[in-house]
């Protein structure tokens, strides 16, 4: 039997990249995404991956998801947290609420989404759950006090599970992509993409949303079993953490 994936915002960029190459490589695939319906029927109608709609930030519909992925799919093995929004401002300018809903999507949908699957991995003896945090959880970026903090907070997530996991055959990982041709990295201000931005990657272009996918397919194989806790950066030499 093949082993079951639930990748969260799997419909889109970096998320559609890992469930495809999940997929390529023998996996149960299910997405999840939150709000653009057409894009993810879309996805499906090309890639047969089957999409399920929720938000990440809401514990309840966590739940009430996983529930119905598993009642299609069967138990899930592998979690792939990758979900994320920005909302991006200078610090003097950045709303509670912009603070509140990067926080709630890329950190507590990581503590949302873990959480129910958690009790079944530690059951059955095995888990792999990889989340996507960012360079900018590492280094901190200008315009992201809210996403730094919440990508910042996945890194210190994942080192903690890794340690309550690996006695039960769960891996916990991180991965820190850089920039990557998806559109929230377009959504950038070209002025500032292009003079600010890929002038600082050594590799002097974007990343690709399958570099990233790569990644998270070694992580969850079996010859990754004694790989937990640990952080890998995708980032084309932007910053060595
Ligand atoms: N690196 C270096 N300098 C930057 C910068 C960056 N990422 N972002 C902005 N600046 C500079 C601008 O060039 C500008 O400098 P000058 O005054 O010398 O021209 C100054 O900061 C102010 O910027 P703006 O004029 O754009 O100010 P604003 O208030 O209109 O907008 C902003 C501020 C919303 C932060 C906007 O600049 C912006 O969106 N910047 C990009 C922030 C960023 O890097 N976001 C990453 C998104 S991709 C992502 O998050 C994925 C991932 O994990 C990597």
């Amino acid at each position: 039997m093949s082993r079951v994936a639930l990748v969260t915002g799997g419909s889109r960029g970096i998320g559609a990249a890992i469930a495809i190459a999940l997929k390529a490589a023998g996996y149960k695939v299910a997405a999840n995404y939150a709000g653009n319906d057409e894009k993810a029927q879309a996805f499906k109608q090309e890639t047969g991956i089957p999409v399920y709609k929720w938000d990440v930030s809401s514990y309840e519909a966590c739940v009430d998801g996983i529930a119905r992925v598993e009642a299609d799919l069967g138990p899930v093995d592998i979690l792939v947290n990758n979900a994320g929004i920005t909302r991006d401002a200078m610090f003097h300018k950045m709303t509670p609420q912009q603070w509140v809903e990067v926080i709630g999507t890329n950190l507590t949908g990581v503590f949302n989404m873990t959480h129910p699957i958690w009790s079944g991995m530690r059951d059955r003896g095995f888990g792999r759950i990889v989340n996507i945090s960012s360079i900018n959880g590492q280094k901190g970026q200008m315009g992201q006090a809210n996403y730094s903090a919440a990508k910042a907070g996945d890194l210190g997530f994942t080192k903690a599970l890794a340690q309550e996991g690996a006695a039960k055959g769960i891996t916990v990982n991180a991965i820190c992509p850089g920039y990557i041709g998806t559109e929230m990295v377009l959504a950038v201000p070209e002025k500032v993409l292009n003079e600010r931005i890929i002038p600082q990657i050594p590799v002097g272009r974007l990343g690709e949303p399958e570099e990233v996918a790569r990644c998270v397919v070694f992580l969850v194989s079996d010859d990754a079993g004694f790989i937990t806790g640990s952080t890998i950066s995708a980032n084309g030499g932007q910053y060595f953490a």
